[in-house]
Parts: structure tokens; sequence; C-alpha cells
């Protein structure tokens, strides 16, 4: 009775063949060991007991078995990829499958270049304050010595709420209030959105954000001034960029300059991002105007201080080469993931 043995045990496997069709992921790879494992599997086995068989018994017995070993190959193979695509309806859950992968969320990269500006400034004694966005002319124009026929107060430039009420055109109306109500040594950074009559264009916006700066102090000087902007440069870009400032006029600020660093695309050698010149705006600044500071209730013969205006848009798009200021609104996810950590 033994010679039936082998047959019996090849005719078993055969039977489970129609199983394996059906098997999920986890129950395949148990077929796999069970069958083909290479210690114990009941095909291995049979075929590695071929020797001690009659001759006559060996050949039949073998080529069954061969054949059996390569439809069990096939059938796992073809499971296998119908489980892998998914091409079958209906069939039990792929334990083995990979998990989807969960988009959970991140910083928004204009987000992230005003927390790490004001961090920086931190680090220099700044604190960080926030003012509102619906202003009076006063703080947005007058108490920062821009006339009323300005053309910054402009209708056409300024978006008006109501007579003498509007949406803040720059951060720089959160100075006035915080002199009014802190008394020097001031440092304080602003970050917040201003609003703008412009057009929306791979250049404009008409809403962005700025941060403000203000320090204020007895014995402020030019030099401390050029000092923390080009300190801040420095930590922000890279430690080797040169700064530079330019003369410039602003109605709050006396002297004024813009501050200029290094282009970050051509390292100064001239493109296309900073028009050839090698350097790339990135702050309006400047001492602060005594005529400010005594419209805001600060002694100028006592006390002095600088200020300064950013666009972390702008600086975002400097940094990461960004061609359309629209890119930093759209939300297109394609986008924003390549900010993502
Ligand atoms: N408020 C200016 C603007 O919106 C930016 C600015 C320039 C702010 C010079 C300042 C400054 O504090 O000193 O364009």
């Amino acid at each position: 009775m033994s010679e039936a043995f082998p047959n019996d045990q090849l005719e078993a496997v055969a039977r489970t063949i129609a199983e394996l069709r059906e098997a999920d992921a986890v129950r395949l790879t148990q077929f796999k060991v069970e069958l083909l494992g290479r210690k114990n599997g009941r095909l291995t086995q049979i075929l590695r007991s071929l020797s001690t068989l009659p001759p006559d018994e060996r050949r039949a017995v073998g080529q069954r078995a061969n054949q059996l070993k390569r439809e069990v190959e096939e059938a796992i193979a073809a499971r296998e990829k119908e489980l892998h695509t998914g091409a079958k309806s209906g069939v039990a859950a792929d334990l083995s499958m990979p998990g989807r992968q969960v988009w959970r969320g991140a910083i928004h990269p204009v987000t992230a270049v005003i927390d790490e500006i004001c961090e920086i400034f931190r680090e220099l004694g700044f604190s960080r304050v926030t003012g509102p966005e619906v202003e009076t002319e006063e703080y947005n124009f007058t108490k920062l010595n821009i006339p009323l026929d300005h053309p910054a107060a402009d209708m056409q430039d300024t978006f008006y709420l109501s007579p003498g009420v509007l949406l803040r055109t720059h951060t720089s109306p959160v100075q006035a209030r915080t002199m009014e109500r802190y008394k020097p040594p001031i440092r304080i950074v602003v970050p917040g959105m201003v609003y703008r009559r412009d057009a929306f264009d791979a250049s404009h916006s008409p809403v962005f954000a700025q941060i403000e700066g203000l320090a204020v102090d007895e014995g402020i000087t030019f030099v401390e001034f050029k000092a923390a902007l080009d300190y801040f440069a420095k930590r922000f870009f890279s430690p080797d960029t040169t700064v530079r400032f330019r003369p410039s006029y602003f109605p709050f600020t006396e002297p004024s300059a813009e501050v200029e660093v290094q282009c970050q695309m051509c390292k100064g050698g001239g493109c296309a991002t900073c028009q050839y010149t090698g350097f790339l705006e990135i702050m309006g600044a400047g001492m602060v105007h005594p005529a400010v500071l005594e419209n805001c209730g600060i002694d100028p013969e006592r006390y002095s201080g600088y200020a300064f205006g950013m666009g972390p848009e702008r600086i975002t798009m400097l940094r990461y080469g960004i061609p359309d200021i629209r890119m930093l609104f759209e939300n297109d996810m394609r986008f924003l993931q390549q900010f993502a950590e």
C-alpha cells in the first residue's frame, strides 16, 4: 500500500490549487510555505523522496510532482497579481497592502518664512506684536508723517471702508500704536496682512503680508540700524551674503534706505531675477523721523530709533525661486506639498 502513498499526497496537493486561487494574501503566503517551503514543503518533500521509490514508480511520481509544482507556482503568481491589482471584485482585503498616504497638512511657505524672520529678530530682543487690519487715516497716514494729499492716501490706492476708515495699506500704523502705548526701550516685529488696490498679477496682489520692525531707545544710531539688518540678512539667507543700503525716501524715516541683499540665484553675478544688478531689494527702512516720534508722544531729543518694512511673499519667492506671487495664494496642493516636511 505504501506505493499509493506519494500519489495520494500528490492528489491532495492538486485539490488545494482551487482553494489557492481564492486565497487572501495571508493565506497565500501560508500556502507558499506549506507546499513549496524549502524544508517542509509538501511538494518539496515528495520530490526529495523520489530516490527512495522503486525505479518504475519514480518516473511517474516525479513527472506528476514536477507538473504540480509548476501549476502551484503559476497559480500563486496569478493570485498574487490579482490581489495586487485588485482585479477581482469582492475579494478579501489584502492585509499586506501598504497603507494609503494621508495628507496631514503643513505650514504654508509664507507663514514659515514669517515665523523664521520673527524668530531671528527675537534673538535680537524684538517682541512679536500685531495690530488691526481696519485702520483709521490717522494711524495709517497722518501719525506716520504721510500727508493726506500724498498719493499713497489716494482712493486709487487705498480701500476705504467709510470716510477716514480703511484697510491698512502697510503694517507701519502698528509702530504708532505701540509707541503711544509703551515707553522705550521698544523693539517689535509686526507681521500681518495689508491691502492695496493693486492688480492680481505675477508680482502684485491686492492683499499680501508685511513684517514691520521698530526699535526705539536712547542712543540708537545708524550703526546699530545697519548692524541689525545685516545680521538679519546673513542669518536668513547665508553667512556670506553681502548687504547694501541704498538711499531712498519714506515720509516716516530720515534718512531712508532700501536694503538689498546679494542675489540668491546668481550669487551676485547678474541674472534675470536681479535684472543683472547682482542685488535684490528685500525691505524699506530708515531712522525713525523725529516728527513720527513726536506724533506718538516720544521725545525725539532723548530717543531715536530705526524702522523697517518687508514683504514675506517676495522674500519667499526670492528664496525658493517662485516666479509668480499668485502661486502663494492659490493653495494648489501640488505646489504646497513641495514645502511640507
Ligand atoms: N511701509 C512701507 C511700505 O509699505 C515699508 C516701510 C519702509 C516700512 C520703510 C518702514 C520703513 O518701517 O522704515 O512700503
